[in-house]
């Protein structure tokens, strides 16, 4: 992990990217399962875990709340949550590491009672937890907000958390993995309606099933049955492979030119990616061993919209972007879930990319868009900041840049090494809250990448 004073990459351009690399285990699985270990009474161990900044972050918080973790740098991490003794997440936290507000679940089953920021993480939007504490309010749940210091304080206000039928307005990702940790020890029956799809939701319930769990999924509807306890289960759990981090190196290999076994991939949950890449003309072949991606003639520009699981992913569409500004014709992208996921556009067209905002066409921008849009909003002024066209194909030069959230920096750093030139990416510390040694896995596909 980089000092502060290291905080960029220096990247020397013009590299087509080729070889092997190994995905890692999914950050948006290990935050999740780590929480969900403070709902046991007995120690839990993770393999194939990331070494990433946010669960430094995390299993610091963890630690000050009294949590004992060894997470070894091997890829494996044990959590013993006996010692848990507090129900309460500073604000330094709770800004650093988003999922902090996952915490509401263990604090209150275990306690009673629990007192949490509002959450930080990628400023991607407001990025609000009101649906969060419908849920809550669902179980019987009472939460206050005090605006003054932005803190919620949220009280059982049963004895037990009481299982709830709770329908999601619209999906979250986060929000029904919030909606799984109060119903697996709540008494009796919940039902989760309009869940999200989200495969790394389905991780978290594998782990939990294992470990004592009764969660049926039936689609977007998730019944679960709540227990009295969760037992460690015998074989640790593996966390599964990143798959934003594949589609990150699959557009590496596509942009560049280049040819890239990317191992670990898990087809099944790149269906919608991977039609894509045949929209394209991209090359790729499945294999037990994960997923190669290569170039073989000119890219073709097409469109995309992201929309949840099973729709082209939000976090997908940054690489894209540096994808299509090497394909052959106007391509747009028009982003319905965050509505601040355009962070890059201004840093791409440092580089020479030609993308421009465009107003989209939407008939019902509430019903559109997973945000919320205030009946107050100015709709014109929403709508133009969620599509862009992207030009092509540029050739890209080199130019100073700076990371805006997790994966516009990994987009910036792929740009960077297919550019002509030099350049240099500031403030990588974000891409590192998500991408395990990023620069030495490009460095070994053939980049010219050093921290600085
Ligand atoms: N939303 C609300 N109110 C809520 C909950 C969500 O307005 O109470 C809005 C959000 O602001 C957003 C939309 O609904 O505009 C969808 O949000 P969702 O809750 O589904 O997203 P999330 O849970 O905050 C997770 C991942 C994101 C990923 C999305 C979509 C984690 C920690 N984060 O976010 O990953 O893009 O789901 O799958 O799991 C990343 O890894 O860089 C990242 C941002």
């Amino acid at each position: 992990m980089s000092t502060l004073e290291e905080n960029a990459y220096r990247i020397q351009g013009g590299k087509t990217l080729r070889g092997e690399v190994t995905v890692s285990g999914a950050k948006n699985v290990v935050l999740k399962v780590l929480v969900a270990a403070l709902l046991f009474e007995e120690p839990v161990v993770f393999t194939n875990v990331p070494v990433i900044r946010d669960i430094l972050e995390l299993t610091h918080l963890l630690e000050e709340a009294g949590v004992k973790v060894n997470y070894n740098g091997n890829h494996e991490i044990h959590v013993d949550p006996r010692g848990l003794h507090s129900h309460t997440v500073d604000l330094l936290h709770a800004a650093k590491i988003r999922v902090s507000f996952m915490l509401f679940a263990p604090f209150l089953v275990k306690f009673g009672k629990a007192v949490i920021p509002n959450p930080g993480g990628c400023r991607l939007g407001a990025r609000p937890i009101d649906r969060q504490i419908e849920l809550m309010n669902a179980f019987g749940v009472s939460t206050e907000y005090d605006s003054s210091t932005g803190y919620y304080t949220s009280t059982c206000t049963t004895k037990q958390l009481e299982g709830a039928t709770y329908r999601f307005s619209k999906q979250t990702h986060t929000g029904t993995e919030l909606g799984l940790l109060l119903a697996v020890r709540a008494r009796g029956r919940s039902v989760i309606e309009n869940a999200a799809l989200e495969p790394e939701i389905d991780d978290l319930i594998d782990f939990l099933n294992t470990s004592g769990a009764a969660i049926h999924r039936q689609g977007s509807k998730i019944i679960v049955d709540g227990v009295p306890h969760l037992h460690s289960p015998k074989v640790p759990h593996r966390i599964v492979s990143d798959r934003n981090e594949v589609v990150t190196f699959a557009c590496a290999a596509l942009a560049s030119k280049g040819d890239i076994m990317v191992r670990g991939a898990i087809a099944q949950q790149l269906t919608t990616f991977l039609e894509h890449i045949d929209a394209i003309g991209g090359k790729y072949a499945v294999s037990e061993n994960g997923i190669r991606f290569w170039y073989e003639s000119p890219l073709k520009a097409v469109s995309i919209t992201t929309a949840p699981e099973p729709g082209f992913m939000t976090d997908w569409q940054a690489p894209w972007a540096v994808m299509m500004t090497q394909a052959e014709g106007v391509s747009s992208i028009h982003e319905t879930i965050f509505e601040n996921r355009f962070g890059y556009v201004s840093e791409l067209r440092r580089l020479g990319a030609k993308i421009r905002f465009e107003l989209p066409e939407v008939r019902d921008p509430y019903a559109t868009y997973q945000f919320n849009i205030k009946k107050t909003a100015v709709l014109e002024k929403v709508l133009k900041k969620q599509m862009v066209t992207i030009s092509g194909p540029t050739s890209l030069h080199g130019g100073v840049v700076n990371v805006t959230d997790l994966r516009a920096g990994a987009t910036l750093v792929i740009a960077a090494c297919i550019a002509s030139g030099e350049s240099v990416v500031n403030g990588v510390s974000i891409i590192e809250r998500g991408y395990e040694h990023l620069e030495n896995k490009l460095h070994v596909l053939g980049a010219d990448i050093e921290r600085v």
